[in-house]
């Protein structure tokens, strides 16, 4: 027994800021981040529109490419870090927006790394008799915790500009606010009788040590509850050590892809393509050339989108899929690291 892609879908908020955008609210620049990132645009989400919403739209589309209804699913399998509140989790409010009402969800919180998790989970469901059609999720809106107030402003529609203080406090969080975008992508995953189809295997790990190297500081259940004052000092904007995740990303990552070669007995040159999270194109081109892998079995989608983090490897798939990319009999390796701190790999046979 294996499983299938049965569709891929993904959804894009209107809003494009540029890195030029940026540089009108914050001291950067556009040469700054392309050189550093890879990055000359992202989309983020409008007020008022959270993961769920994006989540939602990427899901119909998904199941459209499957041609199957919201019925035909028997479990949701939804990753954000940037959910609509703080809890209850969205996966059953993106159920509810497709019409299901009492279809089983789960919440997966491995951020930049849910994808390889949730593929871990819908193998497992399936393999155990638990599911056969599983939708998985990923879908982030980080627009609310962006470091400024005036949208308008930002996406040249008027406004004002920010004072000192305004433009200071953005400057400090410009590590952060350069690199993420909103967006989401879906995928439906189906059981099949091949067996020489589906998930070969998977390597995932994870390290709680290192949670303070991407992190939101202000506790929100952990005592004193949100106070005035931790909201004045964006205590509930995430903290990013940016250096020490580079390092962390391109030393695990090619580490996990051998150790999951070696379990699955595979050479690194059969694989087709490596899927990979998005945070920042160095830290990919790093893993290229650790892994030795040519630039084209590595698509990347960063340029336009930014670091969508658990939306970024269902975004990709599809978009592969709309090139044509996607075929029978391949071998996809995908590959993630995010906070947490949670990483790994994960191989499949389409
Ligand atoms: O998916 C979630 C996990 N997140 C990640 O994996 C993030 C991984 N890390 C990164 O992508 C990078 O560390 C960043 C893009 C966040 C930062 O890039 P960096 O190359 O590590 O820059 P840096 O923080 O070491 O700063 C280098 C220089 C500094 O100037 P000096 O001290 O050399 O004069 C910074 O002040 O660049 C300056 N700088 C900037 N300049 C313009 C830092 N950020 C910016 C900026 N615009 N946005």
């Amino acid at each position: 027994m294996g499983l299938v892609i049965a569709g891929t879908g993904r959804h894009l908020p209107e809003t494009v800021v540029t890195n030029d955008d940026l540089g009108r609210v914050m001291d950067t620049n556009d040469e700054w981040i392309r050189q550093r990132t890879g990055i000359h645009e992202r989309h983020f989400a409008a007020d008022g529109e959270g993961a769920s919403d994006l989540g939602a739209a990427a899901a119909r589309r998904a199941l459209a490419s499957a041609r199957l209804a919201p019925e035909d699913l028997d479990y949701v399998i939804m990753a954000t870090m940037t959910p609509d509140h703080h809890f209850p989790g969205p996966a059953a409010m993106v159920a509810a927006k497709l019409g299901l009402h009492s279809t089983p969800c789960l919440d997966v919180r491995q951020q930049c790394a849910s994808f390889v998790y949730q593929l871990q989970l819908a193998h497992a469901l399936m393999m155990a008799g638990q599911a056969r059609t599983i939708l998985v999720v990923g879908a982030e809106a980080h627009a609310g915790f962006m470091p400024w107030n005036d949208w308008d402003y930002l996406t040249g529609k008027g406004g004002s500009a920010p004072d000192e203080a305004a433009f200071a406090r953005a400057t400090e969080h410009r590590g952060l606010a350069i690199l993420f975008g909103d967006g989401a992508g879906a995928v439906v995953l189906r059981r099949t009788d091949d067996d020489r189809r589906g998930v070969v295997g998977v390597d995932v790990h994870s390290d709680g040590r290192h949670f303070e190297e991407i992190h939101i500081p202000s506790g929100f259940t952990r005592r004193p509850y949100q106070t005035a004052e931790m909201v004045q000092n964006d205590l509930h904007i995430p903290r990013m050590k940016g250096r020490e995740l580079f390092k962390l990303a391109v030393t695990r990552l090619p580490a996990s892809v051998r150790a999951l070669c070696h379990k699955t007995q595979t050479r690194l040159e059969d694989i087709d393509l490596f899927v990979a999270h998005q945070a920042n194109d160095r830290i990919n081109g790093a893993v290229r050339n650790a892994l030795e892998l040519p630039a084209e079995k590595v698509p990347s989608n960063i340029a336009k989108l930014g670091n969508t983090s658990s939306a970024t490897i269902p975004i990709l798939l599809d978009e592969l899929a709309e090139q044509g990319r996607l075929g029978p009999d391949q071998l996809i390796c995908f590959l993630a690291l995010g906070a947490g701190l949670h990483w790994g790999s994960a191989l499949l046979r389409t």
